[in-house]
């Protein structure tokens, strides 16, 4: 099979590394991809929105299947686009289509098929710049801290949580009336506020059946100890250690099930990943979020322990055969630690060399924001690279992970020293 890849992240180097692994995949494509992919599989210059170019490559590169890695395509209907081209719809597409990747591009949209499907999460209300003054009386009812949310996608930042009133208003305005992160927050929800420890559940499904990968944790403020601003992710951790059996079962009875029947009701057709953000609150898992593909660097830590084939899978989804397929697990904990251009996830610079690469030895590095400039790989974004490794235990191969990351080095280059410092 010829596969292509959207995306350039470290999300897509592992989707990457994992399908080159399989024998059934003939020629990878990966757009626009990075150092990591160019070493395993064809870059090309596409943006992953550029639905036209991607068309003309598809075809005369004779692909029958594309991943989509990041979220943007899918609310904008790359599926879709797809399914309604003559010459494009009989290629499989792994990512749902438009309307249910609303479960990720409007959290309204996520609240109310949760309440409607009688699934675990924080009570909330929304509100738009008419109703701005209810939105004032409604924060006046609730107790501090108060969690506003931008209804649209905001590249990660648009969840705001504050615990003095006051302010929680001017934010409240701030995003209706001023339009702080643009068309996304013309409309906004407001949370109760949920106090747990977080998890990431992984769901797979073809719109039918589902089957669920293992969980991952991820370290998504900038500073130890969970400080400081809100990334993409400095690190993750798999499996969960708090997720026993008995609070495995109660997440796929409340929430993947009810949220499988839900597509299924809604009339939602679905073939992808769903991922759900969960929190721990007393022993109850409560839905924070869904996003319609896989985490990251979640991504980076859960495809290293799945022992099958990917390409198995991916057709399993695309063909409606999921539940014939049974996964297996590692039984080895994986993580990985995310190093970062110095700044980030504020401005910091780019193009600087990253050296050391060669000497890393019983781990994986997963290029994320790094390219190839004449023959030597430089950062290209925040995140640059993240380092993945096995072990009996977490604290093991997390060990093994910064032993690794001692051999590495690029200008003004930061990570989290202390990645499953909470588990
Ligand atoms: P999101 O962008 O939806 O992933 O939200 C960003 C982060 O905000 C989450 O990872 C949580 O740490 C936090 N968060 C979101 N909603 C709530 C809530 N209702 N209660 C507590 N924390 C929340
Ligand atoms: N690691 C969080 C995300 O992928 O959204």
């Amino acid at each position: 099979m010829n596969i292509l890849i959207l995306g350039s992240g470290g999300r897509e180097h592992t989707f990457a590394w994992k399908i080159v692994q399989s024998p059934k995949c003939r020629n990878l494509f990966v757009a626009p991809g990075n150092s990591g992919t160019a070493q395993i599989a064809t870059n090309v210059n596409i943006g992953v929105n550029d639905f036209e170019a991607i068309k003309t490559l598809v075809l005369e590169k004779a692909i029958d299947m594309v991943v989509v890695g990041p979220e943007d395509p899918l609310v904008n209907g790359v599926h879709d686009y797809f399914l309604n081209d003559e010459a494009l719809k009989q290629i499989k597409v792994i990512g749902p289509q438009k309307a249910a990747a609303q479960l990720e591009g409007s959290k309204e949209f996520a609240k109310e098929f949760l309440y409607r499907h009688h699934i675990p999460t924080a009570a909330y209300d929304s509100f738009t710049k008419d109703t701005v003054e209810q939105g004032f009386a409604f924060l006046e009812t609730l107790k501090p801290p108060y969690v506003l949310k931008a209804d649209g996608l905001a590249a990660g930042k648009g969840v705001v949580i504050l615990n003095d009133l006051e302010a929680a208003k001017a934010e409240l305005k701030g995003m209706l009336i001023d339009e702080k992160f643009g068309k996304a927050s013309t409309k906004v929800v407001i949370e109760e506020f949920l106090d747990g420890i977080e998890l990431s559940c992984f769901v797979l499904t073809d719109g039918q059946s589902y089957k669920i990968l293992p969980t991952a944790k991820d370290y998504k403020r900038i500073g130890e100890g969970d400080t400081g601003l809100n990334t993409g992710g400095m690190g993750a951790v798999s499996p969960v250690p708090f997720a026993t059996p008995s609070f495995l079962n109660k997440i796929e009875e409340r929430i993947v099930k009810p949220t499988i029947e839900g597509l299924k009701k809604d009339r939602l057709p679905y073939v992808g990943f769903i991922f759900i953000g969960l929190i721990k609150v007393g022993d109850d898992p409560k839905v924070i979020e869904y996003n319609v593909r896989m985490g990251d660097p979640e991504t980076e830590v859960v495809f290293p322990r799945l022992k099958n084939d990917l390409v198995d899978i991916l057709m399993a989804m695309a063909n409606g055969t999921l539940r014939d397929i049974d996964i297996e697990i590692d039984e080895r904990a994986a993580t990985t630690i995310m190093l970062v251009s110095g700044g980030y996830p504020e401005a910091y610079e780019k193009g600087k060399e990253i050296k050391g690469l060669e000497l890393i030895s019983d781990a994986v590095p997963f290029h994320a924001g790094a390219q190839l400039d004449n023959g030597k790989i430089v950062t290209s974004g925040g995140r640059v690279i993240a380092i993945t490794t096995y072990g009996k235990t977490y604290q093991e191969a997390i060990k093994k992970s910064y032993q690794n990351i001692e051999k590495l080095h690029f200008d003004k280059m930061y990570y989290r020293r202390d990645i499953g410092f909470d588990l």
